[in-house]
């Protein structure tokens, strides 16, 4: 085929597209001229046989052809299925989609960030698989620790591990920060626990920590736990501080809400105490603040972790920590 009598061919094809009165006949007409044995690809295919100091002409000729074949049937198809009258019934009910809903533990997650976030509290990440020194040794933890046996820890080699807290996030934070720092650490953890009704191998911690120049008291820690804790559970709840040992706080303590459900009247859920443990914290040990290169005499700071399951479990009243990992739409619709 010449030139020429490319162009007559496509001006034919035009007229014809044109003169097409129904859905068939356009139909005819693309497999025609630009079905897979159509002439357009039939042209395609030929181009080797035309002259070389023709082809590049000739390609553009063929594609330009092709492309207003499909634009005017395009035009056609939308023309020819309103001349039928065939339009949208609206009276037909609409699809109907699952929408999924966000899981408690990340709900849980989420709601701490935007509660530390109105104390001026950013989200700080780490990764799972830490190495000694960040999830133990800057941590004051002493080198026979019990944490650190083979029956605690998932080691990987004698250097790294499967973070058993999220309080190795405190350390990679300090050491690429200076204070002042206000950081909540979210992440998963993982401990050689059997797996039971409150245990779970693989759980998730939010750690904060706040280190300042100007002095920071247990006072301080005290109130925006109380702050988080009412926030969270709702009006009423107080917050009780009990003595106790983590290598790196000193003092440290464990910290209660009072139950939310009975009001620290005592039922199930509390094991008839009223008081709900919740997190563990303390004073930054100035140990810690020398291994990440702080002077602690011239730092102070409070950090405290907690567990996200637990806060759900309390929040939702869930009875059962598999529950949450079991992924069942049943369990997991409920709270949506
Ligand atoms: N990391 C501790 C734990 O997992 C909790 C904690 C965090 C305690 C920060 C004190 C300060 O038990």
């Amino acid at each position: 085929m010449t030139l020429a009598e490319l162009e007559n061919s496509k001006a034919q094809s035009l007229v014809e597209i044109a003169a097409a009165g129904d859905a068939s006949a356009i139909e005819a007409l693309r497999v025609k001229y630009v079905g897979r044995n159509g002439s357009i690809p039939a042209l395609i295919k030929g181009m080797k046989d035309v002259p070389k100091e023709e082809r590049p002409a000739f390609g553009k000729a063929v594609q330009a052809w092709r492309a207003e074949v499909e634009a005017a049937l395009a035009a056609k198809g939308a023309g020819a299925g309103a001349e039928k009258g065939v339009e949208a019934d609206l009276t037909l009910p609409g699809r109907w989609f699952a929408l999924g809903a966000k899981h408690p533990l990340s709900r849980v997650i989420e709601e701490t960030a935007r509660i530390f976030g109105r104390l001026g509290f950013t989200v700080a990440d780490g990764p799972e698989l830490e190495n000694r020194f960040n999830n133990f040794t800057a941590l004051n933890t002493p080198p026979h620790h019990p944490s650190m046996d083979r029956s605690d820890t998932f080691w990987f080699d004698g250097d790294t591990l499967l973070r058993t807290q999220t309080s190795p996030v405190q350390i990679r934070t300090m050491m690429a920060n200076k204070p002042p720092i206000r950081v909540i650490c979210p992440g998963r953890t993982y401990r050689r626990d059997t797996t039971d009704a409150t245990h779970s191998a693989n759980f998730h911690q939010i750690e904060g920590l706040y280190v300042d120049t100007k002095p920071v008291s247990l006072a301080d820690l005290k109130s925006v736990l109380a702050y988080f804790a009412h926030e969270m559970m709702g009006d009423g709840v107080t917050v009780r501080f009990r003595p106790h040992f983590f290598p790196f706080t000193e003092p440290s303590v464990e910290v209660d809400f009072s139950c939310h459900l009975c009001k620290g009247k005592g039922c199930r859920v509390c094991k008839d105490s009223g008081w709900i443990e919740v997190a563990g914290a303390g004073m930054v040990d100035p140990r810690v603040f020398k291994h990440v290169g702080y002077d602690h005499e011239k730092v102070s700071g409070y950090a405290f972790g907690f567990g996200v399951e637990r806060i759900a479990m309390i929040k939702y009243g869930i009875p059962d920590i598999r529950w949450l990992y079991e992924n069942d739409v049943r369990f997991l619709g409920q709270l949506a």
